[in-house]
């Protein structure tokens, strides 16, 4: 065992070490040995060892990130994995905007069409329906997609009676478009599993547009259509005076946005609509297809192939595999699932479940990482989900170990892409807003990604103080959580105190009339007693 351990943290090493140049071909052949002997025996160290990744190897992936972030910004996706696309967005808001809009935010899995009245100096008022999309609208034609966009846009105005009021719609769309404008974006590709037909390649506010006027009930105009991330940013910054440095989401995919210099969007200015004058804009820098072309090899562990080589969209978006939650659950899943096979976890037996594809969702690995370590509540729960009957305390804590590794080497790319653009940025003091699913509901991923950062970021930057608006209200929404969780716990406690009382009364009073009747009974026969000698003497 500990030779294969050892095998595996030198193979590290060589992987790490920008020092050590090996010849790919002897490369690939190491890797197979230390395959075969990991296939030979396999042990909990010498897999998690595949997913540790060192600060050597993540500057590594950062400085081969920042190459195609520059190569992105001259030539686009021709000569770079990251596509570094414009957003027409030249600045962000300060708090002084006003007016009532639309957003409507098609993202990894939901839809949400939200009414925004918007005064300075007030708090922003929303009302806001979500749904999440059907399958069949996702992996179906183009033209049911956008029409189910459009019906529920069309309904949630109706409700409000703002069919009439050609209200401005900002458009969020989570997915990569080429920009000429800021509401025209050509689709380049589906990401995070979706497969609707038709769409790649044409101007997504031009679908819309058409869905609307196919249902035909409102009057609206699409005035921007922009990235989650850019969202993200600009949400930011509205709240937090104006100031946001870096939008990030990692939720079912990753992806970052960040202001840059107009004069170095060559290829993405270069077919512009219209003449751009200003100084910056927001890029997109759609980092998820990092890795895309073989770039990234030394991080992808044999699991990472294999979620890769079966999903919907193989070769595409490498960096949102290993890092956002699409694929995480089933990245623990083909850890367990070969533990298992070796008899590492469940004495071998595992489950038919756990053999098959896709039944270990990411929000498991959150909710493995959130039960109290006595208990293992949600543990046993998603053993019995799992269908693993027989499982013993040390399998809780191998399975608990695994979700940890997967997840914190997730976290720790995530703040290498981070620090990666952060040190292009390269502001003494920088502010980085972060949201999405896989990071809220995971209870460290916060507390790893920030403290990798700040190992990873170039001397003389700091995001410490950074007013993260994502994370403030994550900190609100779990304190909130904390608190019902402490009262429920106080009002569990006070129950069974009040129960105990009770019991005890109870038995106080059982006791009582116990004695009473012993009592009774002793009188009585001492009564008998009395009278029988009375009878006796007479008889006498
Ligand atoms: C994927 C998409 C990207 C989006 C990200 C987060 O990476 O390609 O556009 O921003 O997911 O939702």
């Amino acid at each position: 065992m500990f030779a294969t351990l050892e095998l595996a943290c030198k193979y590290r090493d060589w992987r790490d070490g920008p020092s050590v140049q090996r010849p790919k071909k002897k490369s690939t052949d190491l890797q197979k040995l230390a395959d075969q002997l990991n296939d030979e025996s396999i042990s909990l160290e010498s897999v998690m060892a595949e997913f540790k990744l060192s600060n050597t190897t993540l500057r590594r992936m950062m400085s081969h990130m920042s190459d195609n972030m520059d190569r992105g910004l001259e030539k686009g996706l021709a000569k770079s994995t990251i596509a570094m696309l414009p957003s027409f967005v030249p600045e962000l808001p300060n708090g002084t905007e006003r007016g009532k809009y639309i957003a409507m935010d098609l993202g990894g899995t939901n839809l949400r069409v939200m009414l925004m009245e918007i005064e300075p100096g007030e708090p922003m008022r929303t009302k806001q329906f979500n749904t999440r999309m059907p399958n069949a609208a996702m992996h179906g034609s183009g033209t049911k997609l956008f029409d189910y966009i459009a019906k529920a846009l069309a309904d949630f105005l109706i409700e409000r009676e703002l069919q009439d009021e050609n209200l401005p719609v900002g458009f969020t769309f989570s997915y990569p478009c080429d920009q000429t404008g800021l509401r025209s974006a050509t689709l380049l590709r589906w990401t995070k599993g979706v497969t609707a037909t038709g769409c790649v390649g044409k101007d997504v506010v031009k679908l819309l547009e058409d869905a609307i006027e196919r249902d035909g009930r409102v009057k609206v105009s699409i005035v921007a259509l922009i990235n989650d991330t850019v969202g993200t940013m600009v949400a930011a910054a509205y709240e937090g005076g104006g100031k946001c440095d870096l939008g990030v989401i990692i939720g079912t995919g990753t992806n970052a946005s960040y202001m840059e210099s107009s004069k170095n969007i060559k290829h993405g200015l270069a077919s512009a609509t219209e003449e751009y004058l200003h100084k910056e804009m927001i890029i997109d820098t759609e980092w998820g297809g990092f890795g895309d072309r073989n770039e990234a090899e030394y991080i992808f562990t044999r699991y990472d192939k294999i979620v890769d080589s079966k999903s919907d969209h193989p070769g595409v978006n490498s960096l949102d595999k290993l890092i956002a939650g699409m694929c995480m659950g089933e990245l623990v899943r083909l850890v367990l699932e070969r533990l298992c096979e070796n008899k590492v976890i469940f004495n071998g037996q595992g489950s038919k479940l756990l053999s098959t594809r896709n039944t270990f969702p990411t929000k498991y690995i959150s909710e493995i990482l959130h039960d109290d370590c006595g208990s293992y509540l949600n543990t046993r729960l998603i053993m019995g989900e799992l269908g693993i009957e027989e499982f013993s305390f040390s399998d809780m804590l191998l399975l608990r170990e695994v979700c940890i590794t997967v997840s914190r080497r997730s976290a720790n790319l995530a703040a290498a892409a981070i620090a990666c653009v952060l040190n292009r940025v390269a502001k003494p003091y920088m502010l980085v807003a972060i949201d999405g699913s896989t990071y809220k509901y995971h209870p460290f991923f916060n507390h790893w990604v920030t403290e990798k950062v700040r190992e990873l970021l170039n001397p003389g930057l700091d995001v410490r103080a950074a007013l993260i608006a994502a994370i403030v209200s994550r900190v609100k929404r779990d304190e909130e959580k904390r608190r019902k969780e402490e009262e429920a716990r106080l009002k569990k406690a006070e129950e069974q105190r009040q129960r105990e009382v009770a019991e005890r009364e109870a038995d106080k009073r059982a006791d009582e009339e116990r004695a009473r009747k012993t009592d009774e009974l002793f009188r009585y026969q001492l009564q008998r007693k009395q009278e029988d000698e009375v009878l006796n003497i007479r008889d006498d």
